[in-house]
C-alpha cells in the first residue's frame, strides 16, 4: 500500500494541496497502484452533494476479499493474519495465518452458499469476538452478500430492529460469549430477538461456551458440521464497485438506527489506504485495535483495513479489566503488539488504577499509539503518551465516524507533531471545514464551528439502508453542497483541529454512540412514564453519563421511587442493551418546554451539569417556573 513519502510537515502541507487540487488523480494513483481488480474504473469519482449521490470508481469490477487474502498468499501464505487472545489468559491464543484465513473463509463462503445465501441478500452476524466473526463476515463478502454485524451487547429487541429494518435472511450467532467472569447467552437473546423477525430463514450456531441451546429444528443448524462438509475451493464474487459491502447500524438523534450502508471499492481503498499510513504500519508489525468487530472501528481496523495490507491483526474477546487491569500491557507484551488503537474511556478506566499495572510491562515493542471514538481530554492524553508510549510512540488521535468509513482527521506519526486533545490535519484527500451558523465558512481561528467536509473521499457511506432521504436529510441538507458530521470543532492557527462534541442530540458514552431519542422511547413505555428527556452530564472514566428527567403518570398513588428508577434501567436495558443505562433518573413534574411544545435540552444539560450560571434565553418558555424546581430536585 501506498505509503506517504513525506518527512515534515511543510512536505505534508504541499501533498495535501495537491490532494486537494486534483483529488481524482490523487485517488487514481493510489487505488491503481495497490490493489487486484477484475476490471479497473471508467471514471474515478462521480457525484450530486445536493442529491448525496456519490459513485467511487464508477463501473469497477473488484472482490475485497480477493484483496486480504488470496493476492497475500503467493508471497505470505504462511504469515500470521490474525492472533486471536481469548478472554481467559490461560487459555490458548491462536495464530491463523494467511494460507489457514483463505480455507476457512472459502470454507464458511461455500456453507452460506448452500444454505441458500445469495449476493444482494443480508445476514445479520452476532458473535463474540472470536475468530469466526472475522470469518463469518469476510465470508459474506466473498460471495458479495451484505453483512450486518451487530455488535453482541445489544438486546433482543435491538437485534430484531436491525435484523427487521435490513430484512436478514440469515443470523450467525454462537452459544454464548465470554465477557471478563461472565458468560453471555447469546443464542437465547437471538432467540428471543427472532419470534418478530419473519425474513429469518436459517440461524447458524458457533460452539464457544458449550452452554445447553436449544436448537429449533429445521431454523438452526451448528456450524462446525456444516464447515467439515464444506470444500474449501470458493471462487470470489465479481462485485461491481458500488455494490454494497456491509450495513452497520448507528444511533441517530431521532427515530429508529440508521443503517449505514458501505460499498465496496471506496470503503476498500480508503481503509486500506488510512491504516497504511495513519499507524506507519511495517511489514512484521502486529497491530492491535481493542474495539469490538460490531462497531465500525472494528470493521475499519481490525479486519479490512489490516488485512488488505497483510498486516498482522490481533483479536481479544476480553475487557481491560479481567482478570485484572494489567490486561491490556500484558498482551502488548505477549504478542509484541507495534501499534495500539483504544479508547479514551478505556485510557481513562485504567489510568484510575495503580501505575504497577502498566509499569510492570516494558511495552518496549510499541511504536504507534491512538485513540478513537471521544474526544481525549489532556490527563488522559498525557497518562497514554508517558506511561503506555514512554514518550517514544506518537499518540495518533483519530478522528472519524461510522458513516465516513474511516479516519478523516489525524497526525501522522512522525510527521505531524502532536498536540494533546488536538485530533490535528485532515489527511490529504479530506476537505474540511468549519461553518458558521450563518451557514458562512469560518475563517478565524480558536472559534467553534459545524465540522463538514466539502468534497467525497471513497470511504464515505453511501446512503441509509432504505431510507436515502433522511441520509440527505441528515448529513447533506444543513450545510447544503458539504457533509455534516455533527460535531462542533475548532482550529488553530496552524489549521489543527481539535473536536469538541455533538452538536445534536447524540450522546457519546464510553465512546458509545447513544441517541437520546431511543433511549426516551425506551423509558416511555415503562407503563408509569409520562414522559422523558435524556441529556449528557461529563463523567470521569465515560466521558459522559446519561442524566434522565422521567415525569410520572398521575395516578395518585405512592411509588418507591429507588424501584421505579431501577426498572426504568431495566428497560432500557431490555429495549437497547445495559450500554444505554442512566446514570442518575430525577423524577420531576414538568419539563421546560417552548410554546411549540419543545423541550429545552439546554436547560436541563446545564442542570445535570451543575451549571447554573446562565441558561440563556428563556423568554420562548412555556413553564418557566418548572427550571427552580428541576434545580431543586437535582441529584
Ligand atoms: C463520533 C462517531 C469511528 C470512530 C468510532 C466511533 C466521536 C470519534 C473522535 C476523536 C473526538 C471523536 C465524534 C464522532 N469521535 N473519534 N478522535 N475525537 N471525538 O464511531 O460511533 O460513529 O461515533 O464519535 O463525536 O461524530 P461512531
Amino acid at each position: 500500500m501506498s505509503r506517504y513519502k513525506i518527512s515534515n510537515l511543510e512536505e505534508y502541507f504541499k501533498e495535501y494541496k495537491k490532494s486537494i487540487k486534483d483529488p481524482k488523480k490523487f485517488w487514481d494513483k493510489i487505488a491503481s497502484e495497490n490493489f487486484t481488480w477484475y476490471q479497473e474504473w471508467d471514471k474515478v469519482v462521480d457525484f450530486n452533494m445536493a442529491e448525496a449521490e456519490i459513485k467511487w470508481f464508477v463501473d469497477a469490477k473488484v472482490n475485497i476479499t480477493k484483496n486480504c487474502i488470496d493476492r497475500h498468499l503467493a508471497k505470505k501464505g504462511d504469515k500470521v493474519a490474525i492472533v486471536f487472545e481469548p478472554n481467559n489468559p490461560d487459555e490458548a491464543s491462536q495464530s491463523i495465518t494467511y494460507n489457514e484465513l483463505h480455507q476457512r473463509v472459502s470454507k464458511m463462503a461455500n456453507v452460506l452458499l448452500s444454505q441458500g445465501i445469495k449476493k444482494g441478500d443480508r445476514v445479520c452476524i452476532y458473535l463474540p469476538m472470536i475468530p469466526e466473526l472475522a470469518i463469518t463476515t469476510l465470508a459474506c463478502a466473498r460471495i458479495g452478500a451484505i453483512h450486518s454485524v451487530v455488535f453482541a451487547g445489544f438486546s433482543a429487541s435491538a437485534v430484531a430492529a436491525r435484523i427487521n429494518d435490513s430484512e436478514c435472511k440469515m443470523v450467525i450467532t454462537s452459544d454464548g460469549g465470554y465477557r471478563g467472569n461472565k458468560t453471555i447467552d447469546l443464542k437465547g437473546i437471538v432467540d428471543e430477538a427472532l419470534v418478530n423477525c419473519p425474513s429469518v430463514e436459517n440461524v447458524l450456531v458457533v460452539q464457544r461456551t458449550q452452554t445447553d441451546v436449544k436448537m429449533k429444528e429445521g431454523r438452526d443448524h451448528w456450524l462446525a458440521p456444516l464447515l467439515e462438509k464444506a470444500s474449501d475451493n470458493n471462487t470470489a464474487e465479481i462485485m461491481d464497485a458500488e455494490d454494497p459491502l456491509f450495513i452497520l447500524y448507528t444511533s441517530g438523534s431521532t427515530g429508529k438506527p440508521k443503517g449505514m450502508v458501505h460499498t465496496t471499492a471506496g470503503y476498500m481503498v480508503y481503509t486500506a489506504y488510512t491504516f497504511q499510513n495513519v499507524f506507519n504500519y511495517e511489514e512484521n508489525d502486529i497491530f492491535w485495535c481493542t474495539a469490538d468487530i460490531g462497531w465500525i472501528t472494528g470493521h475499519s481496523y481490525i479486519l479490512y483495513g489490516p488485512l488488505l495490507n497483510g498486516a498482522t491483526t490481533v483479536i481479544f474477546e476480553g475487557v481491560p479489566s479481567y482478570p485484572d487491569f494489567s490486561r491490556f500491557w500484558q498482551i502488548i507484551e505477549k504478542h509484541k503488539v507495534n501499534q495500539f488503537y483504544t479508547a479514551p474511556t478505556a485510557i481513562r478506566a485504567l489510568a484510575k488504577e495503580s501505575l504497577d499495572y502498566v509499569q510492570k510491562y516494558p511495552l518496549s515493542s510499541l511504536k504507534v499509539i491512538g485513540s478513537v471514538g471521544e474526544p481525549i481530554n489532556e490527563e488522559a492524553w498525557h497518562w497514554y503518551n508517558d506511561h503506555v508510549g514512554g514518550k517514544r510512540c506518537p499518540v495518533v488521535d483519530t478522528w472519524w465516524q461510522t458513516e465516513t468509513g474511516g479516519i478523516l482527521i489525524s497526525p501522522i506519526p512522525f510527521i505531524t507533531p502532536t498536540k494533546p486533545t488536538y485530533a490535528t490535519l485532515p489527511l490529504p484527500g479530506i476537505q474540511a471545514v468549519l461553518m458558521d451558523e450563518k451557514r458562512n465558512e469560518i475563517e478565524d481561528n480558536q472559534v467553534v464551528g459545524s465540522l463538514c467536509i466539502k468534497f467525497p473521499w471513497p470511504g464515505i457511506a453511501r446512503t441509509i439502508w432504505g431510507d436515502h432521504q433522511r441520509y440527505k436529510d441528515t448529513y447533506f441538507s444543513t450545510f447544503p453542497g458539504k457533509y455534516f458530521s455533527g460535531d462542533g470543532a475548532l482550529r488553530d492557527e496552524v489549521g489543527y483541529y481539535r473536536i469538541t462534541g455533538r452538536v445534536d442530540d447524540v450522546i457519546i458514552v464510553s465512546g458509545h454512540n447513544l441517541g437520546t431519542a431511543p433511549i426516551e422511547d425506551a423509558i416511555n413505555e415503562h407503563p408509569a412514564v409520562a414522559e422523558s428527556a435524556i441529556v449528557g452530564f461529563p463523567h470521569d472514566i465515560k466521558g459522559n453519563a446519561l442524566y434522565g428527567f422521567v415525569i410520572l403518570k398521575e395516578t395518585g398513588e405512592k411509588r418507591d421511587k429507588e424501584n421505579l428508577a431501577k426498572e426504568i434501567n431495566q428497560h432500557i436495558s431490555d429495549h437497547i442493551g445495559p450500554i444505554a443505562k442512566l446514570d442518575k433518573i430525577q423524577f420531576v413534574s414538568g419539563l421546560p418546554k417552548t410554546r411549540s411544545g419543545k423541550i429545552m435540552r439546554r436547560i436541563l444539560r446545564k442542570i445535570a451539569e451543575g451549571d447554573y450560571s446562565n441558561f440563556g434565553d428563556t423568554s420562548t418558555l412555556l413553564n418557566p417556573e418548572i427550571v427552580e424546581e428541576i434545580k431543586e430536585g437535582k441529584l
